[in-house]
Protein backbone atom coordinates (compact mmCIF):
# COMPACT_ATOMS: atom_id res chain seq x y z
CA UNK A 1 0.00 0.00 0.00
CA UNK A 2 1.25 3.43 -0.99
CA UNK A 3 0.55 7.05 0.94
CA UNK A 4 -1.47 7.80 -2.97
CA UNK A 5 -3.67 4.32 -2.09
CA UNK A 6 -6.74 5.57 -1.18
CA UNK A 7 -6.83 3.10 1.54
CA UNK A 8 -4.00 4.55 3.11
CA UNK A 9 -5.40 8.11 3.42
CA UNK A 10 -5.24 9.50 6.91
CA UNK A 11 -8.82 11.54 6.89
CA UNK A 12 -10.29 7.89 5.44
CA UNK A 13 -8.56 5.88 8.48
CA UNK A 14 -12.00 5.67 10.87
CA UNK A 15 -14.76 7.62 8.33
CA UNK A 16 -16.93 5.14 9.30
CA UNK A 17 -14.75 2.61 10.75
CA UNK A 18 -14.40 1.02 7.47
CA UNK A 19 -18.22 0.07 7.16
CA UNK A 20 -18.94 -0.06 3.44
CA UNK A 21 -22.81 -0.05 2.87
CA UNK A 22 -25.66 -2.35 1.57
CA UNK A 23 -25.93 -2.69 -2.20
CA UNK A 24 -28.45 0.46 -3.71
CA UNK A 25 -29.42 2.18 -6.11
CA UNK A 26 -29.87 6.39 -5.19
CA UNK A 27 -32.08 8.18 -7.52
CA UNK A 28 -31.95 11.64 -7.18
CA UNK A 29 -35.21 13.97 -8.01
CA UNK A 30 -33.96 17.50 -9.87
CA UNK A 31 -31.27 16.04 -11.57
CA UNK A 32 -30.64 18.66 -14.32
CA UNK A 33 -30.23 21.04 -10.98
CA UNK A 34 -26.87 22.88 -9.49
CA UNK A 35 -26.48 20.90 -6.82
CA UNK A 36 -26.39 17.55 -8.40
CA UNK A 37 -23.74 19.21 -10.67
CA UNK A 38 -21.31 20.74 -8.27
CA UNK A 39 -21.90 18.22 -5.31
CA UNK A 40 -24.29 15.21 -5.44
CA UNK A 41 -22.38 13.51 -8.22
CA UNK A 42 -18.74 14.91 -7.58
CA UNK A 43 -18.91 13.24 -3.94
CA UNK A 44 -20.53 9.68 -5.31
CA UNK A 45 -17.33 9.89 -7.57
CA UNK A 46 -14.83 10.66 -4.56
CA UNK A 47 -16.76 8.34 -2.74
CA UNK A 48 -16.44 5.72 -5.56
CA UNK A 49 -12.77 6.67 -5.75
CA UNK A 50 -12.06 6.13 -2.28
CA UNK A 51 -13.77 2.49 -2.38
CA UNK A 52 -16.35 3.50 0.07
CA UNK A 53 -19.25 3.06 -2.11
CA UNK A 54 -21.21 -0.68 -2.05
CA UNK A 55 -20.06 -3.34 -4.26
CA UNK A 56 -23.29 -2.57 -6.36
CA UNK A 57 -24.11 0.59 -6.88
CA UNK A 58 -26.65 2.93 -9.18
CA UNK A 59 -27.80 6.34 -9.54
CA UNK A 60 -30.90 7.22 -11.72
CA UNK A 61 -31.55 10.86 -12.29
CA UNK A 62 -34.71 12.24 -12.15
CA UNK A 63 -35.78 15.91 -14.20
CA UNK A 64 -38.17 16.68 -16.60
CA UNK A 65 -36.36 17.26 -19.50
CA UNK A 66 -36.60 13.59 -21.62
CA UNK A 67 -32.41 13.60 -22.40
CA UNK A 68 -32.17 9.49 -21.59
CA UNK A 69 -29.02 7.66 -19.93
CA UNK A 70 -26.21 8.66 -22.73
CA UNK A 71 -26.56 12.39 -21.87
CA UNK A 72 -27.30 12.15 -18.37
CA UNK A 73 -23.60 10.45 -18.20
CA UNK A 74 -21.84 12.98 -20.49
CA UNK A 75 -23.65 15.50 -18.46
CA UNK A 76 -22.45 14.13 -15.12
CA UNK A 77 -19.32 13.79 -16.51
CA UNK A 78 -18.59 17.23 -17.22
CA UNK A 79 -19.56 18.28 -14.06
CA UNK A 80 -17.33 15.74 -12.55
CA UNK A 81 -14.70 17.12 -14.59
CA UNK A 82 -15.06 20.39 -13.30
CA UNK A 83 -16.21 19.88 -10.01
CA UNK A 84 -14.73 17.08 -8.49
CA UNK A 85 -12.27 17.30 -5.36
CA UNK A 86 -9.63 15.52 -7.04
CA UNK A 87 -8.82 15.80 -10.79
CA UNK A 88 -8.44 14.97 -13.35
CA UNK A 89 -10.72 12.70 -13.45
CA UNK A 90 -10.03 8.59 -14.06
CA UNK A 91 -10.77 7.55 -17.25
CA UNK A 92 -11.45 3.91 -16.09
CA UNK A 93 -12.76 4.64 -12.74
CA UNK A 94 -15.59 6.77 -15.11
CA UNK A 95 -16.17 3.69 -17.16
CA UNK A 96 -17.12 1.58 -14.37
CA UNK A 97 -18.65 4.44 -12.34
CA UNK A 98 -20.68 5.56 -15.29
CA UNK A 99 -22.25 2.35 -16.40
CA UNK A 100 -24.42 2.77 -13.21
CA UNK A 101 -25.99 6.15 -14.02
CA UNK A 102 -29.50 5.68 -15.70
CA UNK A 103 -32.10 8.64 -16.26
CA UNK A 104 -35.34 9.20 -15.68
CA UNK A 105 -37.46 11.89 -17.40
CA UNK A 106 -41.05 12.98 -16.13
CA UNK A 107 -42.77 15.80 -13.74
CA UNK A 108 -42.63 15.70 -9.89
CA UNK A 109 -46.20 16.27 -9.65
CA UNK A 110 -47.52 13.05 -12.29
CA UNK A 111 -47.71 9.87 -10.53
CA UNK A 112 -47.18 8.44 -13.97
CA UNK A 113 -42.93 9.45 -13.39
CA UNK A 114 -43.32 7.64 -10.22
CA UNK A 115 -44.64 4.05 -11.96
CA UNK A 116 -42.46 4.53 -14.49
CA UNK A 117 -39.57 5.06 -11.96
CA UNK A 118 -41.14 2.16 -10.47
CA UNK A 119 -40.47 0.11 -13.33
CA UNK A 120 -37.22 0.83 -14.63
CA UNK A 121 -35.91 0.35 -10.44
CA UNK A 122 -37.29 -3.20 -10.86
CA UNK A 123 -35.88 -3.98 -14.51
CA UNK A 124 -32.33 -2.41 -13.00
CA UNK A 125 -33.06 -4.81 -9.95
CA UNK A 126 -32.64 -7.91 -12.49
CA UNK A 127 -28.90 -6.38 -14.15
CA UNK A 128 -27.43 -4.39 -11.44
CA UNK A 129 -29.16 -6.11 -8.21
CA UNK A 130 -29.05 -4.35 -4.98
CA UNK A 131 -31.28 -6.33 -2.72
CA UNK A 132 -33.93 -3.44 -3.48
CA UNK A 133 -32.42 -1.37 -1.26
CA UNK A 134 -33.16 2.45 -2.19
CA UNK A 135 -32.20 6.07 -1.45
CA UNK A 136 -34.09 9.07 -2.62
CA UNK A 137 -32.04 12.28 -2.53
CA UNK A 138 -34.45 14.86 -2.99
CA UNK A 139 -32.44 18.52 -4.76
CA UNK A 140 -35.55 20.07 -6.06
CA UNK A 141 -36.59 23.85 -5.44
CA UNK A 142 -38.48 23.22 -1.78
CA UNK A 143 -41.93 23.76 -2.99
CA UNK A 144 -41.95 20.06 -4.71
CA UNK A 145 -40.61 18.43 -1.46
CA UNK A 146 -44.20 17.59 -0.27
CA UNK A 147 -45.20 16.34 -3.84
CA UNK A 148 -42.56 14.03 -4.36
CA UNK A 149 -42.61 12.78 -0.88
CA UNK A 150 -46.47 12.14 -1.23
CA UNK A 151 -46.45 10.12 -4.45
CA UNK A 152 -43.14 8.40 -3.21
CA UNK A 153 -45.91 6.84 -0.79
CA UNK A 154 -48.73 6.70 -3.43
CA UNK A 155 -46.14 4.64 -5.62
CA UNK A 156 -45.56 2.08 -3.24
CA UNK A 157 -41.90 3.18 -3.55
CA UNK A 158 -41.15 3.17 0.39
CA UNK A 159 -40.97 0.21 2.69
CA UNK A 160 -42.25 1.93 5.94
CA UNK A 161 -41.48 -1.45 7.51
CA UNK A 162 -37.99 -2.36 9.25
CA UNK A 163 -37.54 -5.88 7.73
CA UNK A 164 -36.92 -6.16 4.11
CA UNK A 165 -35.27 -3.97 1.87
CA UNK A 166 -34.26 -0.24 3.25
CA UNK A 167 -35.76 3.38 1.47
CA UNK A 168 -34.41 5.91 3.08
CA UNK A 169 -34.97 9.72 1.70
CA UNK A 170 -32.62 12.93 1.79
CA UNK A 171 -34.40 16.22 2.22
CA UNK A 172 -32.20 19.02 1.41
CA UNK A 173 -32.60 22.76 3.11
CA UNK A 174 -34.54 24.96 3.49
CA UNK A 175 -36.66 22.21 5.82
CA UNK A 176 -39.92 24.78 5.75
CA UNK A 177 -39.39 28.49 5.81
CA UNK A 178 -41.35 28.84 9.56
CA UNK A 179 -42.68 26.38 12.16
CA UNK A 180 -46.22 25.54 10.46
CA UNK A 181 -44.67 25.21 6.92
CA UNK A 182 -41.89 22.58 8.64
CA UNK A 183 -44.44 20.79 10.82
CA UNK A 184 -46.43 20.50 7.78
CA UNK A 185 -43.60 19.11 6.04
CA UNK A 186 -42.93 17.08 8.87
CA UNK A 187 -46.47 15.46 8.92
CA UNK A 188 -46.27 14.47 5.17
CA UNK A 189 -42.78 12.55 5.56
CA UNK A 190 -44.42 10.72 8.51
CA UNK A 191 -47.38 9.91 6.86
CA UNK A 192 -45.52 7.76 4.36
CA UNK A 193 -42.01 6.85 6.35
CA UNK A 194 -40.29 5.95 10.15
CA UNK A 195 -38.19 9.27 11.26
CA UNK A 196 -35.49 7.10 11.28
CA UNK A 197 -35.65 6.86 7.38
CA UNK A 198 -35.70 10.78 6.81
CA UNK A 199 -32.48 12.74 6.38
CA UNK A 200 -32.97 15.95 7.18
CA UNK A 201 -29.62 17.80 5.33
CA UNK A 202 -27.45 20.50 6.94
CA UNK A 203 -24.51 20.32 4.70
CA UNK A 204 -22.58 22.27 7.69
CA UNK A 205 -22.66 18.74 9.82
CA UNK A 206 -20.68 17.10 7.01
CA UNK A 207 -17.90 19.23 7.28
CA UNK A 208 -14.78 17.75 8.92
CA UNK A 209 -14.20 21.15 11.44
CA UNK A 210 -18.15 20.92 12.37
CA UNK A 211 -17.85 17.00 13.50
CA UNK A 212 -14.43 18.05 15.61
CA UNK A 213 -16.59 20.39 17.40
CA UNK A 214 -17.73 16.61 19.31
CA UNK A 215 -14.38 15.43 18.89
CA UNK A 216 -12.39 18.03 20.84
CA UNK A 217 -14.51 18.42 23.23
CA UNK A 218 -15.58 15.11 24.42
CA UNK A 219 -12.36 13.47 23.37
CA UNK A 220 -9.96 15.13 25.39
CA UNK A 221 -11.13 15.32 29.78
CA UNK A 222 -9.43 19.18 29.74
CA UNK A 223 -11.95 21.00 28.12
CA UNK A 224 -14.97 20.28 30.16
CA UNK A 225 -14.24 21.59 33.43
CA UNK A 226 -13.95 25.15 31.32
CA UNK A 227 -16.74 24.58 29.05
CA UNK A 228 -19.21 26.75 31.47
CA UNK A 229 -20.13 29.70 32.78
CA UNK A 230 -17.43 30.01 35.62
CA UNK A 231 -14.89 30.64 32.78
CA UNK A 232 -16.36 31.23 29.93
CA UNK A 233 -17.35 35.44 29.81
CA UNK A 234 -19.47 34.93 25.99
CA UNK A 235 -18.84 33.11 22.94
CA UNK A 236 -18.82 34.69 19.48
CA UNK A 237 -20.17 32.28 16.20
CA UNK A 238 -19.34 34.37 13.03
CA UNK A 239 -20.38 33.26 9.32
CA UNK A 240 -18.92 36.20 7.23
CA UNK A 241 -19.06 35.65 3.45
CA UNK A 242 -17.10 37.77 1.05
CA UNK A 243 -19.82 36.90 -1.41
CA UNK A 244 -23.25 38.70 -2.33
CA UNK A 245 -26.04 35.91 -3.29
CA UNK A 246 -24.30 35.21 -6.77
CA UNK A 247 -27.53 35.25 -8.96
CA UNK A 248 -29.60 33.74 -5.90
CA UNK A 249 -31.57 36.69 -5.88
CA UNK A 250 -35.10 35.15 -6.03
CA UNK A 251 -34.36 32.84 -3.81
CA UNK A 252 -32.78 34.92 -1.05
CA UNK A 253 -35.69 37.40 -1.12
CA UNK A 254 -38.17 34.69 -0.07
CA UNK A 255 -35.71 33.57 2.20
CA UNK A 256 -32.96 36.20 4.09
CA UNK A 257 -29.99 35.57 5.94
CA UNK A 258 -31.66 34.42 8.88
CA UNK A 259 -33.81 31.63 7.75
CA UNK A 260 -31.01 30.76 5.22
CA UNK A 261 -28.10 30.44 7.65
CA UNK A 262 -28.96 30.80 11.11
CA UNK A 263 -31.75 28.67 11.36
CA UNK A 264 -30.14 25.70 10.41
CA UNK A 265 -26.38 25.94 9.81
CA UNK A 266 -25.36 28.26 12.62
CA UNK A 267 -28.10 26.63 14.75
CA UNK A 268 -26.37 23.25 14.44
CA UNK A 269 -23.02 24.69 15.40
CA UNK A 270 -24.35 26.69 18.44
CA UNK A 271 -25.93 23.04 19.48
CA UNK A 272 -23.11 21.51 19.15
CA UNK A 273 -20.26 23.93 21.04
CA UNK A 274 -23.22 24.45 23.90
CA UNK A 275 -24.29 20.69 24.07
CA UNK A 276 -23.78 18.33 27.01
CA UNK A 277 -21.91 15.50 27.00
CA UNK A 278 -24.33 12.92 24.52
CA UNK A 279 -24.21 9.33 26.32
CA UNK A 280 -22.73 8.09 23.08
CA UNK A 281 -22.02 8.99 19.78
CA UNK A 282 -25.22 7.75 18.36
CA UNK A 283 -27.95 9.33 16.51
CA UNK A 284 -30.77 9.85 19.37
CA UNK A 285 -27.87 10.48 21.54
CA UNK A 286 -26.82 13.08 19.96
CA UNK A 287 -29.86 15.00 18.61
CA UNK A 288 -31.49 14.52 22.05
CA UNK A 289 -28.65 16.77 23.82
CA UNK A 290 -28.45 19.11 20.79
CA UNK A 291 -32.44 19.95 21.08
CA UNK A 292 -31.79 20.65 25.02
CA UNK A 293 -30.11 22.93 23.95
CA UNK A 294 -32.54 24.86 21.30
CA UNK A 295 -35.46 23.87 23.56
CA UNK A 296 -32.67 26.67 26.64
CA UNK A 297 -32.75 29.43 23.86
CA UNK A 298 -34.40 32.31 25.56
CA UNK A 299 -37.15 33.57 23.70
CA UNK A 300 -36.62 36.75 22.03
CA UNK A 301 -39.34 39.79 22.71
CA UNK A 302 -41.79 40.24 19.68
CA UNK A 303 -41.86 43.89 20.89
CA UNK A 304 -39.56 45.05 17.59
CA UNK A 305 -38.33 48.04 20.18
CA UNK A 306 -37.25 45.74 22.37
CA UNK A 307 -36.43 43.15 20.10
CA UNK A 308 -33.30 45.20 18.45
CA UNK A 309 -31.36 45.42 21.60
CA UNK A 310 -30.86 41.69 20.81
CA UNK A 311 -31.10 41.17 16.87
CA UNK A 312 -30.09 44.38 14.56
CA UNK A 313 -30.47 43.35 10.64
CA UNK A 314 -28.71 44.93 7.76
CA UNK A 315 -28.55 44.85 3.73
CA UNK A 316 -25.13 45.36 1.81
CA UNK A 317 -25.13 48.19 -0.62
CA UNK A 318 -22.48 48.72 -3.73
CA UNK A 319 -18.78 48.54 -2.30
CA UNK A 320 -15.91 46.47 -3.16
CA UNK A 321 -14.62 43.02 -2.07
CA UNK A 322 -10.89 43.02 -2.13
CA UNK A 323 -10.36 45.12 -4.46
CA UNK A 324 -13.13 44.15 -6.68
CA UNK A 325 -16.31 46.40 -7.37
CA UNK A 326 -19.75 45.02 -5.85
CA UNK A 327 -23.66 46.08 -6.69
CA UNK A 328 -25.33 45.96 -4.06
CA UNK A 329 -28.19 43.53 -2.94
CA UNK A 330 -31.02 45.78 -4.52
CA UNK A 331 -29.25 45.75 -7.76
CA UNK A 332 -28.96 41.36 -7.79
CA UNK A 333 -31.09 40.08 -10.32
CA UNK A 334 -34.18 38.58 -9.09
CA UNK A 335 -33.99 41.16 -6.00
CA UNK A 336 -36.75 44.06 -5.09
CA UNK A 337 -35.30 47.32 -6.10
CA UNK A 338 -36.75 48.40 -2.55
CA UNK A 339 -35.99 44.71 -1.41
CA UNK A 340 -36.08 44.85 3.06
CA UNK A 341 -35.05 41.55 2.94
CA UNK A 342 -31.80 41.07 5.17
CA UNK A 343 -28.34 40.00 4.27
CA UNK A 344 -26.98 40.51 7.77
CA UNK A 345 -27.89 39.74 10.71
CA UNK A 346 -26.58 40.06 14.51
CA UNK A 347 -27.89 38.31 17.31
CA UNK A 348 -27.44 38.48 21.03
CA UNK A 349 -28.92 35.11 22.55
CA UNK A 350 -28.72 33.51 25.87
CA UNK A 351 -28.62 29.48 26.17
CA UNK A 352 -31.23 29.49 29.62
CA UNK A 353 -29.16 26.29 31.60
CA UNK A 354 -27.21 25.45 34.38
CA UNK A 355 -24.01 25.90 32.17
CA UNK A 356 -24.31 28.57 30.41
CA UNK A 357 -26.59 30.80 32.57
CA UNK A 358 -25.29 34.55 31.81
CA UNK A 359 -23.06 34.14 29.01
CA UNK A 360 -24.28 35.74 25.87
CA UNK A 361 -23.93 34.44 22.82
CA UNK A 362 -23.18 37.05 19.95
CA UNK A 363 -24.23 35.68 16.55
CA UNK A 364 -23.70 36.93 13.31
CA UNK A 365 -24.07 35.88 9.51
CA UNK A 366 -23.65 37.77 6.41
CA UNK A 367 -23.26 38.10 2.96
CA UNK A 368 -20.58 40.73 1.10
CA UNK A 369 -18.38 41.58 3.81
CA UNK A 370 -14.62 41.75 3.67
CA UNK A 371 -13.35 38.01 3.74
CA UNK A 372 -14.99 34.35 3.61
CA UNK A 373 -14.61 33.03 7.34
CA UNK A 374 -16.81 30.78 9.65
CA UNK A 375 -15.57 30.35 13.12
CA UNK A 376 -16.70 29.69 16.81
CA UNK A 377 -14.68 31.80 19.11
CA UNK A 378 -14.91 31.31 23.31
CA UNK A 379 -13.55 34.28 25.19
CA UNK A 380 -12.64 33.38 28.47
CA UNK A 381 -12.98 35.29 31.59
CA UNK A 382 -9.80 37.42 32.69
CA UNK A 383 -7.79 36.38 35.70
CA UNK A 384 -9.27 36.81 39.03
CA UNK A 385 -6.19 38.88 40.13
CA UNK A 386 -3.80 40.87 38.48
CA UNK A 387 -0.34 40.62 39.20
CA UNK A 388 1.28 42.59 35.89
CA UNK A 389 -0.28 45.75 36.45
CA UNK A 390 1.20 47.53 33.65
CA UNK A 391 -0.53 45.10 31.56
CA UNK A 392 -3.83 44.47 33.19
CA UNK A 393 -5.67 46.58 30.68
CA UNK A 394 -4.42 44.88 27.54
CA UNK A 395 -5.21 41.35 29.84
CA UNK A 396 -8.98 42.75 30.38
CA UNK A 397 -9.52 43.82 26.53
CA UNK A 398 -7.35 40.78 25.25
CA UNK A 399 -8.73 37.99 27.11
CA UNK A 400 -7.83 34.33 26.24
CA UNK A 401 -10.00 33.01 23.52
CA UNK A 402 -10.29 29.81 22.09
CA UNK A 403 -11.12 30.11 18.17
CA UNK A 404 -12.32 27.21 16.20
CA UNK A 405 -12.03 27.79 12.87
CA UNK A 406 -14.67 25.72 10.67
CA UNK A 407 -13.47 27.94 7.46
CA UNK A 408 -11.60 28.28 5.87
CA UNK A 409 -7.83 27.84 7.07
CA UNK A 410 -9.63 25.07 9.43
CA UNK A 411 -7.67 24.56 12.82
CA UNK A 412 -8.02 25.57 16.41
CA UNK A 413 -6.02 28.14 17.82
CA UNK A 414 -5.87 29.46 21.36
CA UNK A 415 -4.71 32.81 22.44
CA UNK A 416 -2.40 33.10 25.68
CA UNK A 417 -0.55 36.05 27.09
CA UNK A 418 3.29 35.21 26.88
CA UNK A 419 6.71 37.43 28.53
CA UNK A 420 8.13 39.21 26.09
CA UNK A 421 11.76 38.22 25.97
CA UNK A 422 13.53 41.01 27.69
CA UNK A 423 14.74 42.52 30.85
CA UNK A 424 11.03 43.73 31.20
CA UNK A 425 7.96 41.82 32.26
CA UNK A 426 5.89 43.00 29.48
CA UNK A 427 3.26 40.59 27.70
CA UNK A 428 1.93 39.90 24.09
CA UNK A 429 -0.89 37.32 23.19
CA UNK A 430 0.60 34.94 21.45
CA UNK A 431 -1.45 31.70 19.43
CA UNK A 432 -0.80 28.21 19.83
CA UNK A 433 -2.19 27.10 16.84
CA UNK A 434 -3.62 23.39 15.14
CA UNK A 435 -3.91 23.25 11.33
CA UNK A 436 -5.38 21.29 9.83
CA UNK A 437 -3.43 21.10 6.51
CA UNK A 438 -0.42 20.49 8.66
CA UNK A 439 -1.44 17.91 10.76
CA UNK A 440 -2.88 15.67 8.34
CA UNK A 441 -1.26 16.66 5.40
CA UNK A 442 -4.38 15.72 2.92
CA UNK A 443 -7.75 17.69 2.18
CA UNK A 444 -10.32 17.06 4.38
CA UNK A 445 -13.48 14.86 2.13
CA UNK A 446 -16.44 17.38 0.66
CA UNK A 447 -19.00 17.45 3.45
CA UNK A 448 -21.71 15.49 0.95
CA UNK A 449 -19.06 13.01 0.70
CA UNK A 450 -19.52 12.12 4.92
CA UNK A 451 -23.07 12.98 4.40
CA UNK A 452 -24.30 10.72 1.41
CA UNK A 453 -22.42 7.91 3.32
CA UNK A 454 -24.16 7.59 6.91
CA UNK A 455 -27.21 7.91 4.97
CA UNK A 456 -26.31 5.15 3.05
CA UNK A 457 -25.54 3.50 5.94
CA UNK A 458 -29.13 4.43 7.74
CA UNK A 459 -26.65 6.42 10.15
CA UNK A 460 -28.65 9.51 11.25
CA UNK A 461 -25.96 11.04 13.43
CA UNK A 462 -25.45 14.15 11.09
CA UNK A 463 -28.19 14.67 9.95
CA UNK A 464 -31.29 16.68 11.94
CA UNK A 465 -34.23 15.19 13.35
CA UNK A 466 -38.04 16.63 13.18
CA UNK A 467 -37.93 17.82 17.00
CA UNK A 468 -34.84 19.69 16.06
CA UNK A 469 -35.96 21.62 13.14
CA UNK A 470 -39.16 22.42 14.71
CA UNK A 471 -37.46 24.15 17.99
CA UNK A 472 -35.61 26.00 15.76
CA UNK A 473 -38.34 27.41 13.76
CA UNK A 474 -40.03 28.07 17.07
CA UNK A 475 -37.31 30.64 17.83
CA UNK A 476 -36.97 32.14 14.42
CA UNK A 477 -40.20 32.78 13.92
CA UNK A 478 -40.49 35.19 16.68
CA UNK A 479 -37.87 37.07 15.75
CA UNK A 480 -40.00 37.29 11.94
CA UNK A 481 -42.90 38.00 13.38
CA UNK A 482 -40.97 41.25 15.10
CA UNK A 483 -39.72 42.27 12.00
CA UNK A 484 -42.99 42.47 10.09
CA UNK A 485 -44.53 44.56 12.60
CA UNK A 486 -41.06 46.45 12.90
CA UNK A 487 -41.10 50.27 10.79
CA UNK A 488 -39.60 49.63 7.24
CA UNK A 489 -36.04 48.98 8.07
CA UNK A 490 -33.22 52.01 6.26
CA UNK A 491 -31.55 49.71 3.57
CA UNK A 492 -28.92 49.68 2.82
CA UNK A 493 -26.47 50.31 5.64
CA UNK A 494 -23.46 48.76 5.14
CA UNK A 495 -21.49 48.89 2.06
CA UNK A 496 -20.50 46.06 0.80
CA UNK A 497 -16.91 44.56 1.46
CA UNK A 498 -17.16 46.01 5.34
CA UNK A 499 -18.29 44.28 8.68
CA UNK A 500 -21.40 45.22 8.63
CA UNK A 501 -23.99 47.95 9.43
CA UNK A 502 -23.14 50.05 12.84
CA UNK A 503 -25.58 49.07 14.57
CA UNK A 504 -24.45 45.42 15.23
CA UNK A 505 -20.95 47.12 16.90
CA UNK A 506 -23.72 49.36 19.10
CA UNK A 507 -25.21 45.55 20.08
CA UNK A 508 -22.51 44.20 21.59
CA UNK A 509 -20.63 47.53 22.39
CA UNK A 510 -23.34 48.21 24.63
CA UNK A 511 -22.00 44.87 26.66
CA UNK A 512 -18.41 46.63 26.63
CA UNK A 513 -17.15 44.01 24.07
CA UNK A 514 -16.26 44.09 20.06
CA UNK A 515 -16.66 41.60 17.65
CA UNK A 516 -13.55 40.14 16.67
CA UNK A 517 -11.82 41.26 13.21
CA UNK A 518 -10.96 37.48 12.38
C1 LIG B 1 -26.14 27.48 1.86
C2 LIG B 1 -26.79 28.83 1.78
O1 LIG B 1 -26.92 26.62 2.62
O2 LIG B 1 -24.86 27.61 2.45
C3 LIG B 1 -25.92 29.81 1.01
O3 LIG B 1 -28.05 28.72 1.15
C4 LIG B 1 -24.52 29.85 1.58
O4 LIG B 1 -26.49 31.11 1.00
C5 LIG B 1 -23.96 28.44 1.74
O5 LIG B 1 -23.70 30.63 0.71
C6 LIG B 1 -22.65 28.47 2.49
O6 LIG B 1 -22.09 27.20 2.47
P1 LIG B 1 -20.53 27.01 2.59
O7 LIG B 1 -20.33 25.54 2.67
O8 LIG B 1 -19.92 27.65 1.38
O9 LIG B 1 -20.14 27.73 3.83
Amino acid sequence: MTASDPLHNPLRQGLNDGRIPQPCTMVIFGASGDLTKRKLLPALYSLARDRMLPSQFNVVGVARRPIGDAAFRTSMRESCDKFARRRPVDDALWSTFSEGLFYCDGTFENLATYEKLKLQLDELEKTRPTGGNRVFYLSTPPAEYPTIVTMLGKAGLINREKDGPSTRVIIEKPFGHDLASARELNETVHSVMREDQAFRIDHYLGKETVQNILVFRFANGIWEPLWNSKYVDHVQLTVAEAIGVEGRGGYFEGSGILRDMVQNHMFQFLCMMAMEAPVAFEADAVRDEKLKVLRSLRPLPEDPKELSRYVVRGQYGPGSVGGEERIGYRQEQGVAPESKVETYVGIKLHIDNWRWGGVPFYLRAAKSLPKRVTEIAIHFKKAPHAIFPQSDNRLGKEPNVLSIRIQPDEGISLKFFSKVPGPTTDLMPVPMEFRYGTAFGAEPPEAYERLILDCMLGDGTLFTRADEVEASWTWIDRIERAWAKAPAPKFPNYSGGTWGPSEADELIERDGRTWRRP
